[in-house]
């Protein structure tokens, strides 16, 4: 095949490891295989039933059959304005909202509306596998910013300011942390916010979790902390995980009017408009209560725990309670090097394949978030499979010799 068919640029994007692992599990599955998933980041309830009732309407109503505006339903703009001030505190305009498909799209669209070839971004590692390849796509580059368990996951301002250089235009921030589950305390949040604004640098701060946390920890938003930021940061959110609406594809940035203007004119010629039955029931999710993600707060908050014992249990695996989001983010180097069932994996990528292969569980290794030696695994699945996943990985780890 000539080197030149597929274009350098999109050539060089690889698959999500996230929604490869998933994807394999689910083959395996519907093949007989009696796989457990710990592989998706979507929560197992379903949509709840008034939201999926207002998209029933909405698919009767003619006005959803048609072209809306590129930028999003005003109702929904205005209802993100007034959802974001209640769970955030901060005050937008409806102008300064765009609706996106899905969470995953606004980040795409900000790094594109925001970066210039040459302008640095920096990327706290463990980092969200998806937030690489759309800045290198743009043309920035990824300044990986790497913390560990002894740091709880979190990044420190002495760490960031290494890393900073005159390029560096912006800082890729995400509390609470997929894969980390780690959550922020409102004073580091500020500090970091506050050291964005002495430098003159965007923050683009992913609240998809806002309202997952855990025990005494809590969720603050970095733009309602810092004011002055107001006109370099971009807030990004979605319905996928407060409504278990991964399916619908709803999400939104939030940010200065110029910003999202260009964002708008981007998406204008990339996908106008979000489905407008998705929009609808995203507006019944956001103008509706928090009942439904206090509920599954809870069962994720019970399997958290359950989790978090039962990883800690198994030799050479160690995990940090977590403490937001719905994932856990074990160290396997204690298991790297051993010799299990006549395999000896020396990275966690060859790890998850020799789990999934034996012990048909999947995990998501490290290595897709810049952390290798470390596997992510997501808590959103039922409280049974959830304890023989585990277990079925400590009988496996159990052979290791
Ligand atoms: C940190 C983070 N941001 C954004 C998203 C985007 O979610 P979606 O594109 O499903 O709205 C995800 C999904 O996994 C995520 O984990």
């Amino acid at each position: 095949m000539p080197a030149d068919r597929i274009s350098r640029r999109v050539g060089a994007i690889t698959e999500s490891a996230t929604l490869a692992v998933d994807a394999r599990a689910k083959a395996l599955q519907a093949a007989g295989e009696p796989v457990i998933g710990f592989g998706a980041g979507e929560p197992d309830f379903p949509t709840p039933a008034h939201i999926v009732e207002a998209a029933v309407a909405a698919c009767r109503d003619p006005r959803n059959h048609r072209y809306s505006p590129a930028g999003g339903l005003p109702e929904l703009k205005e209802a993100i304005a007034v959802k974001t001030r209640r769970d955030s505190g901060l005050e937008i305009l409806p102008g300064q909202v765009l609706v996106t498909n899905g969470g995953k799209h606004a980040v795409y669209n900000t790094f594109e509306a925001l970066l210039n070839p040459g302008d640095e971004v920096l990327l706290p590692a463990p980092y969200w596998t998806t937030y690489p390849e759309p800045i290198t796509l743009s043309g920035g580059t990824p300044v990986v910013v790497s913390t560990d368990a002894s740091s709880g996951f979190r990044v420190t301002i002495d760490q960031l300011e290494a890393a900073r250089t005159p390029a560096t235009k912006a800082l890729m921030f995400v509390s609470p942390s997929n894969p980390t589950g780690a959550v922020y305390p409102p004073d580091e949040v500020a500090a970091i916010g506050r050291w964005a604004v002495e430098h003159d640098l965007w923050v683009v701060t992913d609240e998809i979790y806002e309202h997952l946390t855990y025990a005494n920890h809590q969720f603050s938003s970095i733009a309602t902390l810092v004011p002055e930021l107001a006109d370099r940061c971009v807030v990004l959110n979605g319905v996928a995980k407060t409504y278990a609406m991964t399916g619908w594809r709803v999400g939104w940035m939030i940010g200065p009017a110029d910003l999202i203007l260009a964002a708008t004119n981007l998406q204008s010629h990339c996908t106008s408009n979000v489905a407008n039955v998705s929009q609808r029931a995203a507006l019944a999710a956001v103008a509706g209560d928090l009942e439904a993600v206090a509920m599954m707060r809870a069962a994720f908050d019970r399997r958290r725990q359950t989790i978090h014992r039962m990883l800690n249990e198994i030799p050479g695996v160690t995990c940090l309670e977590p403490e937001g989001a719905f994932y856990a983010f074990p160290s396997f180097e204690g298991v790297l090097g051993r010799e299990i069932k006549g395999h000896r994996s020396t990275s966690t990528a060859e790890l998850a394949g020799v789990i999934l292969d034996l012990a048909n569980v999947a995990i998501v290794p490290g290595e897709a978030f810049g952390a290798p030696g470390y596997a992510r695994m997501s808590f959103a699945l039922g409280d049974d499979d959830l304890v023989e996943g585990v277990e079925r990985i400590a009988d496996l780890l159990a052979q290791a010799s």
